[in-house]
């Protein structure tokens, strides 16, 4: 089976052919940071409008790149939340299109799902069940997935998303959006135990999640350093964002390390935009290792959002004889934990 992935949920255009629901045939992305980069976040109205221009070029890139044609596909996969709707509308409302006129099977996709079933794009491929940490702009939850399309939501933030924070502290220190790439960069140099920001493990048992008193910290932090820096004994912006960071992935590796215990499962797989930062990598493949843990990564093209990771979702929706109706609307909110929504089975 071919199918063609699109996602439009947040601030990227993306549309990916995939075969067998493993082989990509192709996985286009139009990026629109420099459009959001000086506003410091995404402009919702802005992100759809850029869509709204960009949907057919990608779309028609990806089945050129796949050396596909329409009447080559066997399915069609589309996001449908969570996530921004005006942008979530325009990629619905044209693979509701093309599904019609070429009278193709849509399948509606949880943005999630398609998170979580990333790492099927990879060679090494971890086996059901595991434990899934999906980590991102919009999103910190972890998943104990069993198989395809049965997902318990573990836990999840109480405030920000992980990437959220990245995002956030990059705006204090005046670095724009977004934030992930550019703080990990400057943590490079910086000193990672020389301020000791707080860490939220939340009560003893808790596999949720908050990152907003950690950047109110860092916020109150950078100002207190800027008006001293004089006597501030040495410490430089990259030890702020080095220490930051260290908070930030020292507690996602704890709840995943606390999920997977107790779950009883020997494999977790860290997807997400956030799953793109190599430190996080390097530490919890660390902690891991010591505990004959395997962990699995996607490549950081199938980390942050992509078509392809849609298509991978799609084709074990269509195989299962799902199909969405015609009359699907998208959903800000969509706990993927809920299944499909408004399938009928196949004819
Ligand atoms: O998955 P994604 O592309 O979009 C969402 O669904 O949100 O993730 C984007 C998020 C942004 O917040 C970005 O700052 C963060 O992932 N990110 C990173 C890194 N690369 C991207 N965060 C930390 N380290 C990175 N290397
Ligand atoms: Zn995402």
């Amino acid at each position: 089976m071919i199918i063609l992935g699109i996602d439009t949920s947040c601030d990227d255009t993306s549309a990916g052919v995939v075969a067998g629901g493993r082989q990509v045939l192709s996985n286009v992305v139009h990026s629109q940071v420099k459009l959001h980069h000086p506003h410091g976040g995404v402009v919702p109205e802005l992100a759809s409008r850029e869509h709204l221009k960009n949907i057919m070029p990608v779309v028609r890139t990806a089945l050129q790149k796949a050396g596909v044609r329409m009447s080559d596909l066997d399915g069609i996969a589309v996001t449908v939340g969570p996530g921004l709707v005006g942008s979530l509308l325009v990629g619905l409302y044209y693979a509701k299109g093309l599904s019609y006129v070429h009278d193709i099977p849509l399948a509606a996709i949880n943005h999630l799902e398609g998170h979580i079933l990333s790492i099927l794009l990879e060679e090494e491929v971890p086996s059901f069940p595991f434990v899934a940490l999906t980590v991102s702009g919009g999103h910190t939850s972890l998943y104990h997935v069993k198989g395809y399309g049965s997902y318990t939501q573990m836990g999840q933030t109480i405030d920000d998303a992980a990437g959220e924070a990245f995002d956030k502290v990059a705006k204090i220190f005046g670095l724009g959006y977004p934030g992930g790439v550019v703080i990990e960069e400057l943590a490079r140099d910086g000193r990672s135990d020389i301020i000791k920001f707080p860490r939220a493990y939340l009560s003893k048992d808790s596999l949720d999640f908050s990152f907003s008193g950690l950047k109110t910290s860092v916020s109150l932090y950078t100002k207190k350093w800027r008006k001293t820096e004089m006597e501030n004994g040495g410490v430089v912006l990259a030890d702020i964002a080095a220490s930051f960071q260290e908070s930030v992935v020292d507690v996602l590796i704890h709840k995943v390390m606390k999920a997977r215990e107790e779950k009883g499962v020997e494999e977790v797989v860290v997807a997400g935009g956030v799953a793109c930062n190599k430190r996080l990598r390097l530490k919890l493949s660390e902690a891991a290792s010591s505990k004959d843990v395997g962990v699995y990564y996607p490549r950081p093209e199938y980390c942050t959002d992509n078509g392809a990771m849609i298509a991978v979702a799609g084709y074990h929706r269509l195989l299962k004889g799902e199909r969405a109706d015609l009359s699907m609307d998208v959903r800000s909110k969509y706990p993927v934990s809920e299944g499909g929504l408004k399938l009928r089975d196949a004819k």
